[in-house]
């Protein structure tokens, strides 16, 4: 009989190995920059900037665990991850098909510089695999998305994108940073690549700035190339603080999925608030989608309020626990307005055609006790 793998809430504190006999229970904190090298070889060279100083290899084994990939490089932030991803998956002459429902920095990566390195990139509505399928041309290479997307928080559904990047043998590339691991493991659904800010959910804590790409051993043998030279590797104390943000991963997410469910359900039952994002509300439009391919519905939601712009800013000043900060995924609740952050470089106009209108509120729902967050919610929203 084989023996069954440790469950994910095992793999986040043991997976990748763990520590034998006279060893240390926590990773040591190797911060040096230099190791002794042997003399007249140049095996086993081990530098920060390489990816493989002690406390990155570390991280690394134990993010491959989580996600059931071959291997995993982390990098010094999520648009390290994705800059280093696509410039080892495409040449001058390829070309990209990649949703226009992500993160503002992806689609200015994407859209402003790929094209001056010679790749030409179609962004598509990511609902339907029809749109994907007539955006393909010979050159392509690939297709990118997120699940669910920043900030509406919409579930693209993998299957039919698998079946396409399958029959056209392009690669399937998922930024499931809204997810975490603990949601969805993009893997097991047919991608060839997943990318993480690990900023997010994967540290947890709002102290740490990482990205991870994991893939075919391959595959990320060739992202770790593009890290080496384009100078995207973390430094040795951000691998050992995300290892030990990880630790706690599942009963980090476990809450924010409860939290976020409880708060949803609150806001939609609100006057003030004309409508909410959550793939978890059974009315949403990717309910089914996200109850068959995601193991929680994550700790990401967005709100509008009836009163738009002039409505939020009032909102945002009231809030007493709650925070207005931009980044997301960590055990504090926050709140942002994609309008001044991820998505301030669009006229008002582009953001409501890309179903961001003004008065539209993200919510990053952290771990503390739901009661207080929507007692602080109740007090902000206007009657
Ligand atoms: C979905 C998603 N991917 C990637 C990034 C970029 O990550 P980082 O800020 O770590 O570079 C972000 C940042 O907000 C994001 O939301």
């Amino acid at each position: 009989m084989t023996e069954r793998p440790p469950r994910l809430a095992t793999r986040v504190v043991h997976g990748g190995g763990a520590p034998v006999t006279g060893e240390p229970v926590v990773t040591p904190l190797v911060q040096s920059v230099n190791f002794v090298e042997a003399i007249g070889s140049a095996e086993g060279l081990r530098y920060p900037r390489y990816g493989n100083v002690p406390n990155a290899e570390q991280v690394q084994r134990r993010l491959a665990a989580l996600e059931g990939a071959e291997a995993a490089l982390v990098l010094g932030s999520g648009m390290g991850a994705l800059a280093c991803a696509m410039l080892a998956l495409l040449r001058p002459g390829d070309h990209l098909v990649a949703s226009e429902w992500i993160y503002g920095g992806a689609r200015r990566l994407l859209a402003e510089e790929l094209p001056r390195l010679g790749i030409d990139v179609t962004l598509v509505d990511p609902t339907g695999a029809r749109a994907w399928r007539r955006a393909l041309r010979r050159e392509t290479r690939g297709m990118f998305l997120e699940t669910p997307s920043n900030p509406a928080c919409r579930v693209i559904d993998l299957g039919p994108l698998r079946r396409l990047a399958g029959d056209e043998g392009i690669a399937l590339v998922v930024d499931a940073t809204f997810a975490s691991p603990i949601n969805l493991r993009p893997i097991e659904h047919g991608a060839d690549v997943v990318l993480h800010s690990a900023t997010k959910y994967l540290n947890g804590h709002n102290d740490v700035l990482g990205g991870v790409v994991l893939g075919t051993a391959s595959y990320v043998e060739e992202v770790r190339q593009k890290m080496i030279l384009w100078g995207q590797a973390p430094d040795p104390f951000a691998c050992w603080l995300l290892e030990r943000g990880l630790k706690t991963l599942d009963v980090r997410v476990q809450r924010q999925n409860a939290n976020a469910l409880a708060i949803a359900t609150w806001l939609a039952e609100h006057p003030a608030v004309s409508r909410v994002h959550y793939a978890g509300l059974r009315d949403h439009p990717d309910h089914a989608v996200a109850s068959r391919q995601m193991s929680g519905f994550g700790g990401m939601l967005a709100f509008e309020l009836a009163g738009g712009g002039p409505a939020a800013a009032r909102f945002l000043k009231r809030l007493r626990l709650i925070r207005n900060a931009p980044s997301l995924g960590g055990v504090d609740t926050i709140v942002s307005e994609p309008r001044y952050t991820s998505h301030a470089h669009l006229s008002p106009e582009g953001r409501a055609a890309a179903g961001i209108p003004d008065g539209f509120v993200r919510v990053s729902v952290g771990i503390e006790a739901v009661e207080d967050l929507i007692e602080d919610l109740a007090q902000a929203v206007e009657r």
